[in-house]
């Protein structure tokens, strides 16, 4: 007898992004929050656009959000995805035009990854959809989410233009509202959102930083 894992078959979403060109249901999720929270605020407004709209794609494979960014901003846009797995041919193909989409295939939470992912910021948007592989004990899952989560926040940190927004992903469980908090503390706002597409069974979420804070002055 064949079973289906829930997680293999196709339902609405996933149906959809196959249509739509996009290899991965996900798209769909963060389509939602820009729609909802304007995260590529500031994009082709006036000349100080003439400037490019960078975007850092953490954990992009295989690249649904890299080929939403691309396709929301137009020739304007420059993409920089990384992950450990390589992106669809699809999105490969759409990434081939350097000027527009870079790839480093590599762990995000690496010292010379982020060097080398820094070099090319600052950005106007960072994006984290990373997540580790599930062992099936939510409190090892959500550790390790929290990790990835932590890191992509460092990028923030260093590589985020002030007035960027910020999204991760988070496991639900583990030490999530210290995350919360730390967002709060560098943005104008910080918030939790769950989209739509989120499957009712997965344990994630989403943590958005909307409009980032200049650093804070340095006490003479
Ligand atoms: C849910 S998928 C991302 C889907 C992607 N946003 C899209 O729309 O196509 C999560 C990704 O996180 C990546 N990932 C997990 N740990 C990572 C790490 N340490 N460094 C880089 N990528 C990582 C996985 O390889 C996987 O491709």
């Amino acid at each position: 007898m064949c079973s289906l894992s829930l997680y293999n078959k196709p339902d609405y979403w996933s149906v959809k992004a196959k249509k739509e060109g996009f290899p991965a249901r996900s798209v769909y999720k963060l389509q939602e929050m820009d729609k909802k929270f304007g995260l590529f605020a500031g994009f082709a407004k006036g000349p100080e656009q003439s400037r490019r709209f960078k975007v850092l794609d953490l954990g992009a494979a295989p690249g649904s959000w890299s080929l939403y960014a691309l396709r929301r901003g137009g020739p304007g846009i420059f993409v920089l995805g990384v992950d450990l797995a390589p992106l669809s041919s699809h999105a490969q193909g759409a990434c081939f035009d350097e000027e527009r989409c870079t790839f480093l295939q590599g762990d995000l939470t690496r010292r010379e990854i982020q060097e080398a992912v820094l070099a090319q910021g600052p950005f106007n948007l960072v994006l984290c959809d990373a997540a580790p592989g599930t062992t099936g004990n939510p409190g090892i899952d959500a550790l390790r989410s929290l990790v990835l989560a932590e890191a992509a926040l460092e990028y923030a940190d260093q590589g985020l233009l002030t007035g960027g927004n910020f999204v991760v992903k988070v496991f639900q469980g583990g030490d999530t509202p210290r995350l919360l908090q730390g967002i709060r503390n560098r943005f104008k706002t910080g918030r939790s959102f769950k989209p739509g597409a989120c499957r009712s069974t997965s344990f994630e979420t989403y943590y958005l930083g909307l409009t980032h804070l200049p650093p804070p002055a340095l006490e003479a």
